[in-house]
């Protein structure tokens, strides 16, 4: 793969954030070439070892199951694939369905699936075993929301002994996409100089149908909203205006393990912004830092734009004031925030909106084996492949 060098590099204490770098060709076996000549080049092979590091966790809720296969279908199989659902089990049981297609699939494929339901009480009962509570409701059951999924996750991949975790949405229509944005997170972790990195995809365009044809729109409405303050929260620290980040929403995104398990999570929709806020809390050097190793190796953000675009369900305007939502109160939440950032993204609320605004933590304390242990017992975990 080759790939453009960033022109420009935020600095934020520790951490680094690299502007958009552009796939600028999708494959190649080619030479190992970190920039020298002006772009990156990563070959085929470096790609295929970092993939068999990686667990790929798809979060699903209640979508297409011809689309959920063809995200799974898209996935080098090198990668330990995670699907965490959360599908509803009645009238129709969904997740039953889910299951069904993943056990076929791997019967054909050959390849490794593990496949969980998040409100299995035996998800819940190990979570309390292994002291992490704080993604369970009263009754001792995950709660809903796509963060919760998340972390449920990445508990298994770190389980899996796995290096990095990624995630991919399982919305997505275009295989193709799914196919580059997993090679594009090994290709940055490849060139990445620090173990603590993280890679957030920039897709190229969202087509969508208007005025009768076909349009390709560069910016989701949510992520430029959610870009711009997270843009202002830098610059209220720096006395610099920025631009840098344009990945405040990215649900396509990937982590290297041992940076994963330094931060907190937080529910629903406001994790893919809220990870970003962590980290410059964390390793910003404006607060306090919690831990010196990623403050003496750095932490790098890179944003990569890929070839292909993004086509996702558009699940309606009442969906995306409640994400804006989640994130806007992430940023807001944050002791970087200042009181007049806080009043500026206040009124930015959607009018109506539920209040979610609850940290789910690290799970750094996790046993994370012990975890998986007790789910396999429980029979909470089914591992295809
Ligand atoms: N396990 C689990 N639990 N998965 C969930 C849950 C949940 O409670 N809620 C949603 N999901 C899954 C969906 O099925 C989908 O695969 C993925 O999480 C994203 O959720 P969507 O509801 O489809 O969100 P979106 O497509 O509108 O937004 C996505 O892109 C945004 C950026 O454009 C999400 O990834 C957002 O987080 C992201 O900000």
């Amino acid at each position: 793969m080759k790939l453009e060098l960033p022109r420009q590099t935020e600095r934020f204490g520790s951490v680094q954030i690299n502007d958009i770098q552009r796939v600028l060709l999708l494959d190649s076996a080619g030479d190992d070439d970190r920039g020298q000549t002006g772009v990156s080049s990563v070959p085929r092979k470096s790609i295929h070892e970092i993939e068999s590091k990686m667990a790929i966790v798809i979060p699903v809720k209640d979508e297409k199951i011809n689309v959920l296969e063809g995200v799974l279908g898209a996935i080098p199989s090198e990668c330990l694939v995670i699907v965490v659902s959360n599908s509803s089990r009645e009238p129709v049981d969904m997740f039953r369905t889910e299951l069904d297609m993943v056990e076929q699939h791997v019967h054909f494929t050959k390849r490794e699936v593990w496949i969980v339901h998040q409100t299995d009480p035996g998800i819940g009962k190990a979570l309390k075993n292994t002291h992490y509570k704080e993604i369970l409701d009263a009754e001792g059951s995950v709660r809903d929301g796509k963060g919760e999924g998340m972390v449920i996750g990445m508990l298994l991949a770190k389980a899996a002994g796995k290096e990095y975790v990624a995630f991919v949405d399982a919305d997505n229509y275009f295989p193709g996409a799914v196919h580059e944005y997993v090679s594009v997170y090994a290709a940055a972790f490849h060139l990445a100089r620090s173990p603590y990195a993280m890679v957030r995809i920039s897709w190229a365009s969202k087509p969508k149908i208007q005025d009768g044809s076909l349009y390709f729109s560069k910016w989701g409405r949510i992520s430029a909203v959610n870009n711009m303050y997270l843009n202002k929260l830098i610059s209220s620290h720096t006395g610099f205006d920025t631009e840098i980040v344009k990945t405040a929403n990215s649900g396509d995104h990937a982590m290297t393990m041992k940076l994963a398990e330094m931060l907190d999570f937080r529910q629903a929709f406001g994790i893919e912004t809220y990870e970003i806020i962590d980290i410059l809390e964390k390793f910003g050097g404006v607060l306090k830092p919690t831990n010196s190793k990623p403050m003496a190796d750095g932490v790098e953000i890179f944003q990569m734009e890929t070839l292909d675009p993004h086509f996702h369900e558009d699940k309606g305007e009442e969906h995306l004031g409640q994400m804006l939502a989640d994130s806007l109160l992430a940023i807001m939440g944050s002791p970087l925030c200042t009181e007049t950032l806080q009043k500026e993204v206040e009124a930015e609320l959607p009018e109506e909106f539920e209040k979610r605004e609850k940290s789910i933590g690290s799970f750094i304390r996790v046993n994370t084996e012990a975890f998986l242990q007790r789910i396999i017992k429980s029979g909470s975990i089914f591992m295809f492949g």
